[in-house]
């Protein structure tokens, strides 16, 4: 027992839980997963484990992406950036509502299954029966060897490491990192990206190891921000465009370890129900970072704010505008807008996590979830 206690103290390297651990570990493991595919000075993005399959992904007529829980998450962001960068249209689907329906899949369409864990039930039944119906299936998995690897025709693995807490962070952030390098490859192999912009993209990519480590840096002031709404009963997450991913993510994080009550939502869907919830109890994030829908998330702001909502934002460094109205902001790094859900979602890790060590939560081991699903 004392041994065991010991070995787990040696594995958390110094930190009270595995998924601190795993948050402060992601520079690393984006670093780790970018390395050797990406040199941006040179212009080389190559990610070996697809090279095969260029030519069929560039002429597919659709992408559809499968996936359960956090993955599925990076999946909508990868959704926005496919379409972006490479103009093929693509597909987010539920592993689990995907395979009890009758979906049309045919021979030029691309699956991808994304998993953590490379285990989940759900997606390799997905998987199986998208290749009974002669689609060609990519794999973007963290565990090697696992069965989702073995059952795909080709794929990328995220290289970040063991995932041990059962609240996914450091894989989520290494599956869009996957998914951007595959996107960027094929829009450079389709020519549907301006070569300088797909120069200055792979320059933002390498460059976000060094603004996720920024926002860790930021954890002692999410400290005294979690401290005054630790009590909440309800929360609201709310992002437009490639922010709209991470609301859901922020969100399944809060309510997965901490136990309270939270939805993410698109922010301009707010509108359509949940303004009904908001008032002075109402604590509501934002991820309002400066891109293409800065101006219309401000106005959502500002309507959660004639209601006298609690606004927590998370905000590109240097902003004034949403700093004069919110009650808290949490100040990122700029990135590309694309780039930033993998720097915008780690205040939201941070916050969860210490939200639910403060209410006493076991935040590794959450009541009812299991870090690999593989039952139906
Ligand atoms: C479980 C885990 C989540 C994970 C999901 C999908 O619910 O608790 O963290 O996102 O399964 O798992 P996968 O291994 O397929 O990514």
């Amino acid at each position: 027992q004392k041994v065991d206690m010991e070995l787990e103290a040696i594995e958390k390297g110094g930190y009270e839980h595995f998924m601190l651990k795993e948050i402060f570990e992601q520079p690393r493991s984006i670093g780790d997963c970018l390395r050797g595919r990406l040199n941006a000075q040179e212009g080389h993005l190559h990610l070996g484990g697809i090279h095969d399959y260029i030519n069929k992904i560039k002429n597919a007529d659709r992408i559809l992406i499968i996936a359960c829980g956090t993955s599925w998450h990076a999946g909508l962001v990868a959704e926005y950036i496919f379409e972006e960068f490479c103009r093929i249209p693509v597909e987010v689907e539920y592993a689990s509502e995907f395979r009890y329906r009758n979906p049309v899949v045919g021979e030029k369409d691309v699956v991808i299954a994304i998993s953590q864990s490379g285990e989940t039930a759900d997606t390799l039944a997905a998987i199986e029966l998208a290749k009974s119906k002669g689609a060609t299936i990519l794999g973007v998995c963290n565990v090697v060897g696992s069965s989702i690897p073995r059952a795909t025709h080709a794929g990328s693995y995220t290289h970040a490491g063991p995932e041990i807490g059962v609240a996914s962070t450091k894989a989520f952030t290494a599956q869009i990192s996957v998914l951007t390098m595959m996107a960027l490859m094929i829009a450079n192999k389709k020519g549907t990206l301006k070569e300088s912009v797909y120069r200055n993209l792979l320059i933002e990519l390498e460059a976000v190891p060094d603004k996720v480590a920024k926002c860790l840096d930021l954890n002692a002031q999410i400290e005294l921000i979690a401290e005054k709404y630790k009590d909440a009963s309800n929360c609201l997450y709310l992002g437009r465009g490639y922010n709209f991913p991470v609301a859901l993510e922020g969100a399944l994080k809060l309510k997965e370890i901490s136990y309270i009550h939270a939805e993410g939502y698109p922010a301009a869907e707010m509108k359509h129900g949940p303004i009904a919830l908001i008032d002075e109890n109402m604590p509501v994030v934002f991820i309002a970072t400066k891109d293409g829908s800065y101006e219309k998330i401000v106005s959502n702001i500002q309507e959660v704010k004639a209601r006298k909502g609690q606004v927590i934002a998370v905000v590109t460094e240097g902003d004034t505008e949403i700093a004069a109205m919110a009650d808290h902001i949490i100040e990122v790094p700029a990135a590309h807008e694309a780039l930033m859900p993998l720097i915008s979602v780690i205040p939201l890790q941070l916050l969860s996590y210490h939200i639910a060590v403060m209410r006493g939560c076991n935040v590794d081991q959450p009541r009812n979830l299991a870090k690999s699903v593989t039952v139906e």
